[in-house]
C-alpha cells in the first residue's frame, strides 16, 4: 500500500506508510508491523514533522506533492535522525529546495552526512526555543537518549498537538489512526514499545517528564502507530510509573587494588554515583581486606566492580585469589564490570574482564552497550589512563556507574 495522508486537526495531516511486514527492527520482528508517521502543518510557512522510513521516501514525496507544492514547504522538522522517520528526507529535501532543515545540534552532521546535506539550510533549535510557521508555533525540548543523543520533541502551542516521534509510539501496523478508534486496548502494544525502546534509557525519561509536564496535550501523534487523543494523562503516566526505580535495596560491591591510589580514586568515583542513585556499596582494597570477607560480600550483592591498575603488564596484589575463588561460586543474576588505571595498555582491567568472564555474573561490556541500547557513550571495561581527575575522566567511570545502577534499578 502506498503512502497515504489523512486529516488530523485544521489544517495538520498525517502523511504516512503502514508497512505490515513483520520488519526486523533493533534485533526485535516488529510482530504486527508498525507506521512511519509524518505530519504536514498547512500554514503560513507549511512545515513537515518528520518523515517515513528511508525505504518509501520516494513515494513519500510523491504523496506529499499531491498535497502541497513541495517548493512552498518552509520548514522540515527532524525530530530524531534514525532513518525510520529522517529516511524520506533525501527525496523530500531534493524538490524541496526552499525548506530549512529544523534540528538540535548533534543531528545536523547525521543529517548531513547521511542524505548528503552539506549545502542545505540548517536551523539548529535548544531546548524551549519556539518557531513560528505562519500561524502557529512550534516549541521544541530535547530528550536525549530517548532513545538517541539528538532526539526532541515538537509541540504546537496553538493546537496544542504533541509530535514525539519515537516516544509514546506503537509498532502496529494500523489503519485507524487513533487508538480510540482501534476497536481493542492498546495498553499492551503501548506498554511493550516502551519495554522494547525506551526502557534502556528510563534514566531520561524524567527528562521527557519534566519536558511535558505544563503542556496541555490534546493530542499525541508520534511517529509509530496510535494517535493518542484519550486518556493522555494514563498513557503519560505509563511512563512514569514503568521507568520508575524499584524499592528494594540493591548493593554493589567494589573490589580493587592500586599502587598509587588512581584506581581507588576510580572505585570512590564509582561508589559515589552508586550511592548517589541510592544503591548501597561495600569497598574493599583487596590488599587490606581477607579472601573471605570479600567472597562474603560478593556474595550478597547484586553487582560487583573489579579494578586494578596495571603493572608490568598484569594486576597487582591479591586480587587474583579472589578472581580465582569467583570461577567456583554460583553468581547467577549478578552484574559484573572491570575497571582500573593504567598507563599505556592497561593489560590488568582485561584480565580481569577474562575472569569475569569466567564466572556467571552479566559481564558488562561495550559491546552489549551498543548491542542492547544503541549508546556509545557508556563503556566497559571502564579505563582511565593514569589519575582521574580531568572532568571527562570522571564522567567516563560516572556514566558506567549510572548504567548499572539503572540496570539494577529496573522496575520491569
Ligand atoms: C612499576 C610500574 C609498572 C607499570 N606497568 C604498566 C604496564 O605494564 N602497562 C600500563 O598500561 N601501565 C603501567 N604502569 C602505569 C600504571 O598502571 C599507572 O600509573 C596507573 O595510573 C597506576 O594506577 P594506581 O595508582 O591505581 O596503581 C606501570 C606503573 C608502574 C609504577
Ligand atoms: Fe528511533
Ligand atoms: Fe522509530
Amino acid at each position: 500500500m502506498s503512502t497515504q495522508f489523512k486529516q488530523i486537526a485544521g489544517d495538520t495531516y498525517w502523511v504516512g506508510k503502514i508497512d505490515n511486514r513483520q520488519v526486523p527492527f533493533h534485533r526485535l520482528i516488529l510482530a504486527k508491523g508498525t507506521t512511519y508517521n509524518s505530519y504536514l502543518l498547512k500554514t503560513g510557512k507549511p512545515t513537515v514533522i518528520d518523515t517515513v522510513d528511508m525505504e518509501f521516501g520516494r513515494e513519500y514525496a510523491e504523496c506529499l506533492a499531491g498535497m502541497i507544492d513541495l517548493m512552498d514547504i518552509h520548514y522540515i522538522v527532524i525530530n530524531h535522525t534514525e532513518p525510520d522517520h529522517s529516511g524520506g528526507l533525501a527525496a523530500l529535501a531534493s524538490q524541496a529546495l526552499n525548506a530549512t532543515i529544523v534540528c538540535t545540534e548533534i543531528a545536523v552532521p547525521e543529517l548531513q552526512e547521511m542524505y548528503k546535506l552539506h549545502s542545505r539550510n540548517f536551523l539548529v533549535v535548544k531546548d524551549g526555543d519556539t518557531l513560528d510557521i505562519g500561524g502557529k508555533t512550534l516549541l521544541f525540548k530535547e530528550t536525549p537518549y530517548l532513545h538517541t543523543a539528538e532526539t526532541m520533541i515538537t509541540y504546537c502551542i496553538e493546537d496544542q498537538i504533541l509530535f514525539p516521534c519515537d516516544i509514546f509510539s506503537t509498532h502496529v501496523a494500523v489503519e485507524n489512526l487513533f487508538s480510540d478508534e482501534a476497536g481493542f486496548d492498546i495498553t499492551e502494544d503501548y506498554k511493550g514499545y516502551y519495554a522494547a525502546i525506551i526502557h534502556p534509557h528510563r534514566r531520561y525519561v524524567r527528562t521527557l517528564l519534566e519536558a511535558v509536564k505544563d503542556m496541555d496535550i490534546r493530542m499525541i501523534a508520534p511517529s509509530h502507530g496510535f494517535l493518542i487523543r484519550e486518556d493522555i494523562p494514563k498513557f503519560i503516566d505509563l511512563y512514569a510509573t514503568m521507568s520508575r526505580e524499584t524499592t528494594q535495596g540493591k548493593k554493589a560491591v567494589i573490589v580493587y587494588t592500586t599502587i598509587k591510589n588512581s584506581t581507588k580514586k576510580m572505585a570512590k568515583i564509582i561508589q559515589d554515583c552508586l550511592q548517589e542513585n541510592n544503591i548501597g556499596t561495600e569497598v574493599w582494597d583487596a590488599d587490606k581486606s581477607s579472601t573471605a570477607d570479600i567472597l562474603n560480600s560478593i556474595a550478597s550483592a547484586d553487582a560487583v566492580f573489579i579494578g586494578s591498575s596495571t603493572k608490568y603488564a598484569d594486576m597487582i596484589g591479591n586480587l587474583e585469589d579472589v578472581l580465582k575463588e569467583l570461577q567456583h561460586m554460583n553468581l547467577e543474576g549478578k552484574l559484573a564490570a572491570s575497571f582500573g588505571s593504567y598507563g599505556w595498555s592497561g593489560e590488568a582491567i582485561e584480565v580481569i574482564q577474562d575472569y569475569l568472564n569466567g564466572t556467571n555474573m552479566t559481564v558488562q561490556s561495550t559491546s552489549e552497550v551498543i548491542k542492547t541500547t544503541g549508546m556509545t557513550h557508556v563503556e566497559f571495561p571502564v579505563r582511565v589512563r593514569f589519575s582521574p581527575k580531568e572532568p571527562e575522566k570522571v564522567q567516563k567511570i560516572k556514566n558506567a556507574a549510572e548504567f548499572v545502577s539503572d540496570l539494577l534499578l529496573s522496575s520491569i
